[in-house]
Formats: structure tokens, sequence, C-alpha cells
């Protein structure tokens, strides 16, 4: 398989660099809170499902050792990056949809920031029922951008004020509502089934540099913003700057994500 072959990876072909500074920033900060929710011990087999370049991929290393973790995405850079990253781990290229794992091989199951991309939620968490052994949880999270996104909120918001065709994350970040991660581990059959709301900040030294983020092109904003001409480019700066407040010099956003998690009945 391709990576373009599957559509969510098509705004991931990017470096791992790259998308910490625009997205890597937040998800290195949410990796330890949300690696909680599968409560895991040292020595457990865990999958990092969607691992881009790896921010929760350190994060379960440090909890059960390389030798036990294995990660999977569909992104060629990413994978890349994150093997680079992490060379004693076993990094595919995959999808959440067919991961390339056997059946009931792993303790956990983990996706973090990935749901909003794939096809198929059903079948993804069919996937995760398959390579978990009996009593295995799966857990993903994923951002509430209508609720507490602030850096995406804020971009599509901008981007609406002259384009009302603008992408509205809330509405392209699906699975980030309430209840809606729970609801579909409950479909696929899991039990047990918890959910929590995490909170993570980011720290900018300047608007500039939550900017050159959005330059990047990464995800679907990053792809609607740099696909502008110059004009449009800097009529959206602009309307992003002013909802943001106009901050001069340093800030603050938040991000909110919605993670549940659920077992495989034994
Ligand atoms: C926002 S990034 C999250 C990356 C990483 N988990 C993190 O927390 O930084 C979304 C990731 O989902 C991957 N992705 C998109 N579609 C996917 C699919 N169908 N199956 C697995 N991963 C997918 C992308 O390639 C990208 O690495």
């Amino acid at each position: 398989m391709v990576d373009e072959d599957v559509e969510g990876a098509r705004a991931f072909l990017h470096s791992g660099d790259a998308y910490d500074r625009f997205m890597g920033r937040y998800s290195r900060r949410l990796a330890p809170v949300f690696a909680e929710a599968a409560s895991l011990s040292r020595g457990a087999d865990v999958i990092d499902v969607g691992c881009g370049p790896g921010a929760l991929t350190a994060e379960l290393v440090d909890r059960v050792g390389a030798e036990h973790v294995r990660a999977v995405d569909p992104s060629a850079p990413f994978v890349a990056a994150c093997a680079a990253r992490h060379p004693a781990v076993d990094v595919r290229l995959g999808s959440a949809e067919h991961l390339p794992f056997d059946d009931e091989s792993a303790d956990a199951v983990l996706a973090q920031l990935v749901l909003h991309f794939v096809t198929d939620p059903d079948a993804v968490a069919a996937e995760f029922l398959r390579v978990l052994r009996p009593g295995g949880v799966a857990a993903a999270s994923a951002w509430d951008s209508r609720e507490g996104m602030q850096m995406l909120r804020a971009f599509s918001d901008a981007a609406r004020t002259f384009d009302p065709d603008a992408p509205d994350e809330a509405i392209m970040l699906r699975l980030g509502g309430e209840g809606e991660i729970a609801d579909l581990w409950r479909r696929a059959g899991f039990v047990d089934v918890e959910e929590t709301t995490l909170r993570v900040t980011s720290d900018y030294t300047s608007f500039d540099e939550l900017w050159a983020g959005f330059l990047e092109g990464i995800g679907p904003a990053g792809a609607y913003c740099i696909g502008l001409d110059e004009r449009g480019r800097a009529a959206l700066r602009d309307a992003l700057f002013l909802r943001l407040g106009s901050p001069e010099g340093a800030f603050t956003l938040e991000a909110l994500a919605r993670s549940a998690s659920g077992r495989r009945p034994l």
C-alpha cells in the first residue's frame, strides 16, 4: 500500500519537524494524559495507530518499553520520522482500517487525534477489537473543536468571515463531541467504556509563530491556508489576528480533547 491511497493521509505528507511546529506542540503535551486512559503496565504490548512523527509513541516507550511498542501511519514521511526518533519500535506504513498486525496480539491499542481522519470509524473499531487480546484496552482521543481547540476554532471562524465555503474544523474534525468516541466503542462491542475530557495548552512567543504553523500546510486548515492566493492569505492572517484578540508578544492557547477507552470482553 502507498500512502496516497489513504485519504486521511493526504494532508499529512510533511516532515516530522514541520508537524511539531504546528500540531506536535499540542500532541506531545496530550500524550501523557491520554496514555493514562489505557492503564498500561510495563511489558504490555501496545500499538500506536496513526502515530504521526511519534508524540504518543514516545510516551508509550517510556511506559512499557520500546520492544513492546508497535506503531502505524499511512503517511510515509511520518513513518520515517517516527522510526528515526524511535529506532527500537516496529513502525509500519498502514491504515487504521487495515492494521498490519496479527489477531489478538496487543494488550492496548491507542489512537491520538486520528479518528477525525479515518473514512470508516466503525471499521476501525472492529480492527481494534481484532488485534486486541481478550480484556485488552482500546483508547482514542480527538479534539473538540466545537468547544475548546482554540487554534483550530479561531482559524475556522476567521476563514469563514470572508469565505463561507472555508472548511469548518468543527464539521471536519469528526468524533470530537462529547460521548461520540464512547458510543463508537459501545457499538463495536467494547465494555467498561469510560470517557474523559483532557485539556492542554501551547505557548507562543508571538502571533508570527502561530501563523508560521499554518503556512506549513498541514492538516485540513494548513492545506486550506496554503491553497489561498497571496491576498487571501493576508486577509486570513488579519482575520485570525483579530479573532485572537490582536496579541502583541507571547500568548497561550488552550485545547480540549475528548478521550474514551473500552475493554474487549473476556
Ligand atoms: C493530527 S495527526 C496525529 C498524529 C499523532 N497521533 C499525534 O498525536 O501527534 C493525524 C494522523 O492520522 C494519520 N491518519 C490519517 N488517516 C489515517 C487512517 N485512515 N489510519 C491511520 N492513520 C491515519 C495521519 O497520517 C496523521 O499522522
